[in-house]
């Protein structure tokens, strides 16, 4: 190979891994960013809660200590008298946590797994919360109403036995079950099956927002029933639906976040009101 053949071959691969290691080393920050964040999440979660044991652990399948966050302080604050939620566990918690702090509210918990209602009700006896859930357990069983899964998929659409009892004016809907593996676009049904239980002023809050079936799931449900949609960089997506003109006074957010969009270049902290990013990085915002 000629000098310079062999000279411009090892300038090409020397800018490679140069910039292979500057990405590798903005994906570390990135992580560590994140990973802060939780941990500063969890530390202003355990500031704000009365319970005396210990949460069930926090990654992989429960709700993250950013969500948990949010959730608590917009109950203290909105003192909400009826939320329901799909998916019982950690949130179940510290749902019924800050409704025994603010002295009022109701939380009705639907689960599908006894394995799990019987670990979460363990904890809420623990806790001596029992009085403020009613966790509703049962399996889950065919829903041939409107849904996003096809009617013939291989795995036909489910979701919990419908039971209404004390199902009037939900201030708060926090969805998070039934799991994905149950069926494609499992959670869709939460909206069709409890939109006449709302008031004008319901929220939606879905949980794992950031993967496309849920952000598919949330803007069928904003069209078909006019709630407005706005996606939370939460480390998994908060994607937060409200009806259309809803009281503004009702829906101001807790710690007055920044109101994002859905756009890469915003971080999880910057839900937190925090920035972590390197000084260039924000200039070339
Ligand atoms: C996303 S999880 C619900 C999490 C719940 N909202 C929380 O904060 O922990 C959805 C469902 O997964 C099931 N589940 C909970 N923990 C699980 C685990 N460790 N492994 C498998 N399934 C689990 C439960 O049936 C639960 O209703």
């Amino acid at each position: 190979m000629e000098k310079n053949v062999q000279d411009e071959l090892v300038d090409r691969l020397t800018s490679q891994l140069r910039k292979l290691s500057n990405q590798q080393e903005k994906n570390i920050k990135s992580l560590i960013n994140d990973l802060y964040t939780q941990l500063e999440s969890f530390s202003w979660l355990q500031k704000g809660l009365a319970i005396k044991g210990i949460l069930p652990p926090l990654r992989g399948w429960p709700v993250s200590p950013d969500f948990l966050l949010r959730l608590h302080r917009w109950i203290r604050k909105h003192k909400p008298q009826l939320v329901v939620e799909t998916g019982s566990g950690a949130s179940t918690l510290v749902i019924a946590d800050a409704l025994r702090q603010n002295g009022t509210g109701a939380l009705i918990s639907f689960e599908h797994l006894k394995k799990y209602g019987d670990q979460t009700w363990q904890t809420l006896v623990d806790e001596e919360l029992t009085q403020w859930v009613d966790l509703r357990v049962g399996e889950l069983v065919l829903w041939d109403k409107e849904h996003l899964n096809p009617e013939d998929a291989d795995k036909p659409s489910r979701w919990y036995p419908l039971n209404f009892d004390n199902i009037n004016d939900i201030d708060l809907l926090v969805v998070d079950g039934p799991p994905e593996g149950t069926c494609r676009y499992a959670r869709y049904p939460a909206v069709p099956a409890l939109f006449d239980r709302f008031t004008t002023n319901t929220e939606i809050w879905m949980d794992d927002a950031k993967r496309q079936d849920e952000k598919d799931i949330c803007e069928r449900w904003a069209k078909l029933y006019n709630l407005d949609f706005e996606f939370i960089p939460l480390e998994k997506g908060l994607a937060r639906l409200t009806r259309s003109g809803a009281s503004p006074q009702r829906n101001v957010p807790v710690s007055q976040p920044p109101i994002v969009g859905q756009d890469d270049s915003v971080k999880p902290e910057h839900a937190l009101g925090l920035d972590f990013s390197l000084p260039e990085e924000r200039h070339s915002r």
